[in-house]
């Protein structure tokens, strides 16, 4: 993974393959941003116009490459689109440095080391750019051939991601610009983590295989884990993990992640759906509906790796995981429409729709998560086709039994850059679930189904526990192009919601 360091290098004597700067779109054509000053004056203070002749207007995402100025030990300059210049005196938003810097990252795929010349006015923008790089320069190519045993180097290093990326305008010895750029490492790379194993094939990447990885992980960080197999989940009675991983011939897993502070006053519980591979069961998918499917454990993901970034901050909060971990498959012994699962809750429920498998594990995994009475419990899930529809593929949908915390969700999604939208839980959508055998059936009315969606999961929460649930069906999956710091693929969304949401329960200001 790219290393990120501070550095108060001048731009001219600096050696690196390219220097990145920034470009703002002004009122009168692109202007430069500030932390470009040497580069600017190189060009005798014409680069802006230089930019403008090149065809740059500043917009966001966009890449122009000029040579460096005569003089410059970096032959290339990179500028990227910031977007809209700020208003008079305000700095630029610290998302819009995030995806300069991941597109700028992203392009110079290849490259050893790049300067980081955007503009940087406190500790919080050295952390966007830090993370914006880390998350632009991600690739996934385990599985390329051309990529892994290539004899030849140079065709290996030209896909290679970005090796060093080091921030101009950072000061190396003050405090809060050392803690931001490790708390954007750690950050950034969980969240790579948990891209990769999104974007692992679900032939690679079965439950005991995540659980065997969350172990590795586990181990390395300190974080307390336990793993409920199959024969651990027939004794403790998880009816509805087992069914929906009754049909699989790889058997469910129930994680339980634990990490610890010395020093908590607060308990977060996060909870992840973990479906390896969602064909749809008996109510099997059609083809055109389950060639991403492996991206169906993209909740467990984003726990797991939100966990250990927690334990490698030390964030003074406990943090617990909840992993839920099964196949969806069709098969002679997969639950059929029409069975009834008795839940770990107790409660039962009429499977209407095998397909409709999440609410299902979650179901079990709440009520788990619920016994330890945690100060709030949010679960994270690709959980419905219906949000996508709601929120497009760039948002995730929110819902909360309490208002007050669905806000706090929000907020704390909308200052990490992650875009979110509260959506309300109709208490009439209940009746849509009455089943005439069980307590509840699995499906209800088709309008709202991400609402009756987030309904069936209340029932499983304990009570008088606060709790927010993350439809992240749309954003978990990039199926059209990259852009700023997103990949096409698993993106690893929710992560950096469900940290800010431990950061802000550690210091007492969520809740
Ligand atoms: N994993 C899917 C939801 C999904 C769809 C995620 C598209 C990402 C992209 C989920 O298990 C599912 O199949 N939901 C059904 C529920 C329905 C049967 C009530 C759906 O949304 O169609
Ligand atoms: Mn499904
Ligand atoms: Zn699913």
């Amino acid at each position: 993974m790219t290393a990120l360091t501070l550095s108060t290098a001048a731009a001219p004597g600096l050696r690196a393959d390219a220097i990145v700067i920034g470009v703002a779109k002004g009122a009168k054509g692109p202007i430069v941003a500030p932390g470009a000053e040497a580069v600017d004056k190189a060009f005798d203070g014409r680069l802006a116009g230089v930019l403008e002749t090149l065809g740059a207007s500043g917009a966001e995402g966009e890449v122009t490459k000029l040579p460096a100025p005569a003089g410059f030990k970096t032959p290339l300059v990179l500028a990227v689109g910031l977007g809209s210049e700020p208003e008079e005196d305000a700095a630029y938003d610290a998302e819009a440095l995030r995806r300069a810097a991941g597109a700028a990252a992203r392009t110079l795929t290849g490259a050893r080391k790049a300067a980081f010349a955007l503009p940087v006015t406190d500790a919080a923008d050295i952390g966007a750019i830090g993370e914006g790089v880390l998350l632009g320069a991600y690739s996934f190519d385990a599985y390329k051939q051309s990529a892994r045993a290539n004899n030849d180097a140079k065709a290996k290093n030209d896909k290679a991601p970005l090796a060093e990326a080091a921030l101009l305008g950072g000061k190396p010895r003050d405090a809060a610009h050392k803690a931001a750029l490790a708390r954007a490492t750690a950050v950034g790379e969980e969240l790579n983590r948990a891209r990769d194993l999104i974007n692992m094939p679900p032939n690679d990447l079965d439950p005991e295989a995540f659980a065997a990885l969350a172990q590795t992980a586990a181990k390395e960080h300190g974080i307390k884990i336990q793993v409920l197999d199959e024969k651990a989940l027939v004794k403790g009675g998880y009816g509805g993990i087992l069914g929906v991983g009754a049909g699989s011939a790889s058997a469910p897993r129930l994680v339980k992640l634990s990490y610890t502070s010395s020093k908590a006053k607060k308990h977060l519980a996060f909870v992840g759906k973990g479906i390896t591979y969602d064909s749809g069961g008996i109510s099997l998918k059609p083809a055109g509906h389950n060639e991403t499917m492996k991206c169906d454990m993209s909740g467990a993901a984003a726990v797991f790796a939100a966990v250990v970034a927690a334990a490698r901050l030390g964030l003074e909060v406990n943090v617990t995981g909840w992993l839920a971990l099964a196949e969806n498959m069709p098969s002679g012994s997969a639950t059929r429409p029409g069975d009834v699962l008795r839940m770990y809750s107790g409660k039962t429920v009429e499977v209407l729709n095998t397909d409709a498998e999440g609410r299902l594990v979650l179901a079990d995994a709440l009520w788990a998560a619920s016994a330890e009475k945690p100060d709030a419990i949010v679960d994270v899930a690709t959980l419905t086709g219906a949000m996508m529809l709601a929120l497009g593929s760039r948002t995730f949908g929110i819902m909360a039994n309490d208002d007050a915390f669905r806000s706090a969700v929000h907020e704390a999604a909308e200052e990490v850059g992650e875009p979110a939208w509260p959506m309300p839980l109709p208490e009439h959508l209940l009746k849509g679930m009455d089943s005439t055998v069980a307590d509840i059936a699995n499906m209800g009315e088709r309008m709202g189904g991400g609402l009756v969606a987030g309904l069936f999961l209340r029932e499983f929460v304990g009570e008088g526990i606060t709790w927010a649930h993350l439809d992240i069906a749309g954003p978990a999956f990039n199926e059209g192009g990259p852009f700023g710091y997103t990949p096409k693929g698993g993106t690893g969304t929710a992560v950096r919601t469900l940290v800010r949401l431990a950061e802000l329960t550690a210091s007492g200001d969520l809740g």
